[in-house]
């Protein structure tokens, strides 16, 4: 997530396009409700655009604190911009953040015109340009843009924001609206940890170990891999239906997973030997351990890291305490980090927009493949309750993909 000052100023931007022109604001409240009946505009012939946001003032689960807020954005003026999301995903992190478990937490503020503070729910996603502030240099009607950080509110059909707290997609050709709009969190966070915690040679030789290998991020480590020469042992969570864990199996190998595991493989008898073999008795060394899972599986997967290589944690999915042979630090001097992919975008953004560029080109060849997804389609008319539940059911596990808000163009 991006730290609140990140979230403040984008906020700040927005209150103030809308506060500067609070007069015609309240005024032409009225007159877009003859916009409501019948045939819907989003924006009326006053330039003012109607728009929905899912809203929430106090933490909890999502379905108990989340609320649809409509309201009107006043036209685009100075360097801001007025957008209509295209895709916006449903992360993990977002529902912990909606729950209050999330370190970065947002500002809650009557913005929008809501009763009491509260503060728009969804970190990633897409955006097409609708109109621009005559002070605005970068952008024109029709470019696509994702947000330069986290903590910026992506769940709403419409918003307003400072041109500044953009990034372009420069060729959007070739790309469709998911595709850009899962690729700031997920393929970001793996293209990072893998090529900043270990020097690699390229040479095909070398390998990396990563458990949850089924998640957004792992499916894009996996990729990142294959694409690198980077060999990957994937260990993923055994399913009761074996045929439906082949086929996950099948999956993973597909986009280029050199072995596929399970959890239970993972820790059984023999795993040891067929990883000698597999790395050629350790010649071919385990330079980086990805750690989405915790508990258990985490000390497990780092005991068959190479002396020196790093296990990088990025999730905690068991919600189990990370526990770590003392054996691993003081003989095989592995290297125990975190990533936190906020941070690195706040800290880097021109590095942002070189991995963005990378991935969306790999993308755009044929060489990174969109994740599952169980799309929610999110139009004027759609309730509330539609909207919670698809977030709702984010953190269940065992899902045939990650949930995404996909909106309707009107
Ligand atoms: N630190 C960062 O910068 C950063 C960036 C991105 C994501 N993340 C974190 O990475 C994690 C994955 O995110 P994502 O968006 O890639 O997730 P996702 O696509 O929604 O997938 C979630 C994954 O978690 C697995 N999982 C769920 N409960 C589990 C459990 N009890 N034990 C083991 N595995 C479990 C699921 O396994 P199945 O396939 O078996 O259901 C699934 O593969 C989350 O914790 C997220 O917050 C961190």
């Amino acid at each position: 997530m991006a730290s609140s000052s990140c979230f403040q100023s984008s906020f700040r931007t927005s209150l103030r396009t809308i506060i500067t022109q609070s007069r015609p604001l309240c005024l032409h409240s009225q007159r877009l409700s003859r916009y409501a009946v019948g045939s819907r505009r989003t924006i009326s012939s006053y330039g003012y655009t109607q728009a929905k946001a899912l809203v929430y003032s106090k933490y909890g689960e999502p379905q108990d604190v989340l609320s649809l807020h409509r309201h009107s954005i006043s036209p685009a003026a100075g360097t801001s911009v007025v957008l209509r999301t295209l895709v916006a995903p449903i992360n993990p992190a977002d529902v912990n953040q909606i729950q209050g478990v999330y370190p970065a937490k947002p500002e809650m503020t009557i913005a929008l015109g809501t009763s009491e503070p509260s503060a728009v729910a969804g970190n990633e996603g897409v955006a097409e340009v609708i109109s621009t502030g005559s002070g605005v240099k970068d952008l024109k009607r029709g470019d696509w843009v994702i947000m330069k950080s986290t903590g910026m509110g992506t769940w709403r059909t419409h918003m307003a924001v400072d041109e500044s707290q953009l990034l372009k997609i420069d060729n959007k050709e070739g790309l469709t609206p998911l595709q850009v709009g899962t690729v700031s969190v997920n393929p970001c966070t793996a293209y990072r940890m893998l090529l900043d915690f270990a020097q690699w040679g390229f040479r095909g030789d070398e390998w990396f170990i990563q458990n949850g290998a089924n998640s957004g991020v792992g499916r894009a480590a996996i990729q990142l891999a294959r694409e690198w020469g980077i060999k990957s042992i994937n260990v993923i969570r055994g399913r009761e239906n074996k045929e439906e864990e082949q086929k996950l199996r099948q999956d993973l190998l597909d986009l280029g997973a050199t072995k596929v595991i399970t959890e239970e493989e993972l820790t059984g008898r023999g795993i040891k030997d067929q990883i000698k073999e597999w790395t050629q008795g350790g010649r071919e060394p385990i330079k980086v351990g990805l750690n989405c899972v915790g508990g258990k599986n985490a000390t497990a997967l780092a005991k068959f890291l190479s002396p020196g290589a790093a296990l990088v944690t990025y999730g905690a999915m068991s919600k189990q305490p990370l526990l770590l042979p003392a054996s691993l630090l003081i003989f095989k001097d592995i290297r125990f980090n975190g990533f936190w992919v906020s941070k690195w975008s706040d800290r880097h953004p021109d590095q942002k927009k070189q991995t963005v560029d990378d991935v969306l080109r790999l993308t755009r060849e044929g060489k990174f493949k969109d994740i599952p997804v169980q799309e929610c389609r999110w139009g004027w008319k759609t309730e509330v309750d539609t909207l919670s539940k698809a977030v709702q059911g984010t953190l269940g596990g065992f899902r045939p993909g990650k949930g995404v808000f996909v909106f309707d163009e009107a």
